[in-house]
């Protein structure tokens, strides 16, 4: 949409992480997939007086916005600023097919809408690593301290190894599908990576060979995903499960969904994104493998699942 016209959108898509995920937090690198069919978009139009937010049918102010997205409000304020515009005279709607607080990296894809929606709108320019950092500022509302991992992933195209600020597209030797099980408990992922500081600080020794477990269980992954091993990626990402259950962000609602994908035949299932809730993952080496998981965690109660398709990937990376 042209400038203009005085109308721009923006659009993000959501992630999975396949493993990583708090030892990232760590300074460790962990591995992300985009998940391009949830989707959010945003839209800018002028209007005159105060910043207002469209979303699900309400018009707010920026002071009405609920806690859980106001990310929204200081993805706009950083937006505008940093193209010199004033913090007034827009209507930003917002659609969203990503859940919020699931794991789905719902907050980073927002603020990755509006920032891109605004962009257009002001007929501006920015960099990549000027983007991450607005994302980056409207996400320090909602997590306090993020990665980066899920200002990242929101944007990739392809499977990315990030790892203390930089990121690479990775190598993937043979499909494999992703189900996402939601549990439909919204957890927070301020209180998630507060509650895996607290059993570090705790049990410091402990603490700190469960984030080395999860270190080298990215390395393995990153290896088998690009040597197409489905068979041996499965039990990387139980340990990682088992490792981030003991670091406390854990929930009965995952035990059901992670028990129901075990007797449904996954090759390997886990916490996605913060845990305490949200999302389930388990692994599958066939569309219909993938088709029956996603069955057996409705079953179990699943409020939603998706199912995932990783493409490999062309060229010399890939065995
Ligand atoms: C949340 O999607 C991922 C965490 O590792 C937090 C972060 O990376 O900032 C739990």
């Amino acid at each position: 949409m042209s400038a203009e016209s005085g109308v721009a959108l923006g659009e993000a898509h959501a992630k999975a992480i396949l493993i990583g995920e708090h030892s990232v937090v760590y300074g460790h690198p962990a591995i992300a997939i985009p998940v391009t069919s949830l989707r959010t978009v945003a839209r800018v139009s002028a209007e005159t007086g105060p910043i207002r937010f469209g979303i699900d049918g309400s018009i707010l102010a920026i002071d009405e916005l609920p806690a859980r997205i106001a990310p929204i409000g200081e993805a706009a304020r950083v937006a505008l600023r940093a193209f010199g515009l004033p913090e007034a005279d827009v209507l930003i709607r917002l659609r969203t097919g990503i859940p919020p607080a699931a794991g789905l990296g719902g907050s980073a894809a927002v603020a990755h809408a509006v920032i891109e929606a605004v962009r257009r709108f002001a007929g501006g320019e920015l960099t990549e690593a000027e983007r991450f950092e607005l994302v980056q500022a409207a996400e320090r509302v909602a997590h306090g301290n993020p990665s980066g991992l899920d200002a990242t992933a929101t944007r990739a195209r392809t499977p990315i190894l990030f790892h203390a600020g930089a990121t690479r597209p990775l190598a993937v030797g043979a499909p494999m599908w992703l189900v996402l099980g939601d549990t439909g408990v919204r957890g927070s992922t301020s209180d998630a990576v507060a509650r895996v500081r607290g059993f570090v600080d705790a049990h410091p020794g402990r603490g700190a060979e469960l984030l080395d477990l999860l270190a080298r269980m990215t390395g393995e992954a990153e290896r088998l995903l690009a040597a197409g091993d489905v068979g041996r990626l499965g039990p990387c990402l139980d340990r990682a499960h088992d490792a981030l259950v003991e670091l406390g962000v854990g929930h009965d609602a995952i035990d059901e969904l992670v028990a129901a994908a075990r007797a449904g035949g996954a090759r390997g299932v886990k916490i996605t994104g913060a845990g305490c809730g949200g999302c389930v993952l388990a692994l599958a080496d066939s569309a219909a493998a993938a088709e029956r998981l996603s069955h057996a965690m409705t079953e179990a109660n699943a409020v939603a699942s998706w199912v995932v398709e990783v493409e490999p990937t062309a060229g010399e990376g890939a065995r």
